[in-house]
């Protein structure tokens, strides 16, 4: 399997999960979603990773946003492990997470890397919008866990970013100025888009207040 790119369309699949048989674009609808994988049930750092993202369920909510889990691990020991996973995190897991034993879904998102490990799933993330497409992925090693506040701040920026003439400088954060994109020079574009005004540090470096606030 050649490795997924952005804009690449996210691959269907049809695989057993913790809440039953899940095909995936039929789940998805019209949501946007974050497939995650982690390398084993039963794990500390991934044990605190979906206590971190159940925790999360109404900025997920918020931004029309279905989280979905992955590991290798069957059912059994997703639903045993959820179990864990409400009590130790003081939350309550309410995401699917995908039971992916025969590895299908793993080969089709690249999840095996066989340099890691020949038999555990790297901890990689993509965002997928509605249109199914591919708009963020990252892999991190086993040792490290996510920071699931990242991933929202980046589902801000493409959902602001997707709908006004924008992009979003280092660090952002929603509600902070936000750059006009370098393609729109026009002035009285600039002045129909932009009625709050901009500041040019440089020509090519122009800053905004946030459009939607
Ligand atoms: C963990 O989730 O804690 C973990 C999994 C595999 C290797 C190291 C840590």
């Amino acid at each position: 399997m050649a490795t997924l790119r952005l804009g690449d369309t996210a691959p269907d699949f049809t695989q057993d999960s913790s809440i039953g048989t899940i095909s995936f674009h039929e789940w998805l609808g019209d949501s946007w979603a974050i497939l995650f994988s982690h390398p084993a049930d039963y794990t500390p750092v991934c044990t605190t990773e979906l206590g971190a993202t159940a925790k999360l369920a109404s900025e997920f909510k918020k931004r029309n946003i279905k989280p979905i889990a992955l590991s290798v691990d069957p059912v059994d020991s997703h639903k045993g492990w959820i179990s864990d996973i409400n009590e130790t995190q003081n939350t309550e897991v309410n995401f699917p997470i995908i039971a992916d034993a025969d590895r299908k879904v793993s080969e089709l998102y690249d999840l095996i890397h066989p340099n890691a490990s020949t038999t555990a799933t790297v901890r990689s993330v993509f965002i997928i919008d509605p249109k199914k497409k591919i708009r963020l992925t990252l892999t991190y090693p086993a040792s490290t866990g996510r920071n699931f506040n990242e991933i929202l701040r980046v589902i801000d920026s493409l959902q602001l970013t997707e709908y006004h003439s924008v992009a979003t400088p280092a660090n952002w954060q929603d509600g902070d100025d936000v750059v006009i994109v370098p393609s729109i020079t026009d002035p009285e574009v600039l002045k129909q888009k932009f009625p709050k005004g901009y500041k040019a540090v440089k020509p090519y470096l122009r800053l905004t207040p946030q459009p939607n606030k």
